[in-house]
């Protein structure tokens, strides 16, 4: 059977537990055994975190890693990604680890190459889904200690853009999240009936009322002039995470943001380091999640 990570409404409940699990046991030093192939990187917008951790988790797992990058391979020259795809295929590469700018790029791809034994990961497609990080986000606060039926978390920011919003929303509501708030500028919310799983805040001081946990979001320089927010100081007074705001969390709450960090936007420049961060625990259970993400694959083929 040829598995793929599309997005998390396709994983099903047995997969989130054993994969979370599977995460926390990696995390906490237990070993993996070898597997045999090849996966490609098949990344078409930039990245740093998610292709250097499938890759370091790929070669963990003693497999060979291939990196492909758009403007020296032949979709330069106009080839298809479907095409590309069954050309790593044919060459027995076991799955594509695909970063693509349009919605639904992974998924179509998996329905393209139906029948060709190649697993298909979406590590962020457009607007729709980062799957991945959404497992390691919820790996990352199992990790440190938060139950799912009591925690309150908060997302805030560019919601309305965010692929990693929409997946962590769709992954913390199916495992019983208690409440999942967002909130963010009128321009960066979700169309009225996008997300009802979450509860919309009128402002940032209301949405960390009380939470275990704040995921910030990184603000796009790009959309700031187009939302009305002319420089990243003035979204950061009314949006971003302020020393005052982060005294005013309960001491047991947490932060976390899926980088890259616009340091003074998001998160004030000097409590991105903060022992209260957990974005660098983000960025190491993103390695155990994704070495957990590829035993997966390949143990099912
Ligand atoms: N979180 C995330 O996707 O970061 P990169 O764009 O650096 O991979």
């Amino acid at each position: 059977m040829t598995r793929h990570l599309l997005d998390i409404e396709h994983l099903a409940r047995a997969d989130i537990a054993s994969l979370l699990a599977r995460a926390g046991e990696l995390a906490a030093g237990a070993s993996c055994a070898s597997r045999a192939g090849t996966v490609a990187n098949l990344f078409l917008e930039p990245s740093t975190r998610t292709r250097v951790s499938f890759q370091m988790a790929a070669r963990r797992l003693g497999l060979d890693v291939v990196n492909i990058e758009q403007q020296h391979s032949s979709a330069s020259k106009g080839e298809s990604l479907a095409d590309t795809a069954r050309t790593l295929a044919a060459m027995g590469v076991r799955a594509i680890v695909l970063r693509h700018p349009e919605d639904f790029a992974a998924s179509e791809l998996a329905a393209a190459l139906a029948g060709a034994e190649i697993g298909i990961v979406n590590a962020g497609d457009g607007q729709h889904a980062h799957p991945s990080q959404a497992l390691l986000d919820a790996a990352t606060l199992a990790h440190a200690g938060f139950e799912w039926s009591g925690l309150k978390l908060a997302i805030v920011g560019d919601i309305r853009h965010s692929r990693v919003a929409r997946s962590d929303i769709a992954l913390l509501s199916r495992l019983g999240a208690a409440e999942i708030r967002i909130a963010g500028p009128a321009e960066f919310m979700p169309d009225p009936d996008e997300l009802p799983e979450a509860m919309r805040m009128p402002d940032i001081d209301t949405a960390l009322d009380g939470i275990d946990a704040l995921i910030c979001l990184r603000i796009q320089r790009e959309r700031m002039a187009a939302s009305g927010y002319l420089d990243g100081a003035a979204f950061h007074q009314r949006w971003g995470l302020t020393a005052d705001r982060l005294a005013a969390m309960p001491d047991r709450a947490r932060f976390l943001h899926p980088g890259p960090v616009n340091r003074g936007v998001e998160i004030a420049d000097g409590l991105v380091d903060s022992p209260r961060a957990l974005i660098l625990e983000q960025v190491r259970i993103g390695v155990h999640l994704r070495t957990a993400l590829f035993e997966w694959l390949i143990d099912a083929a």
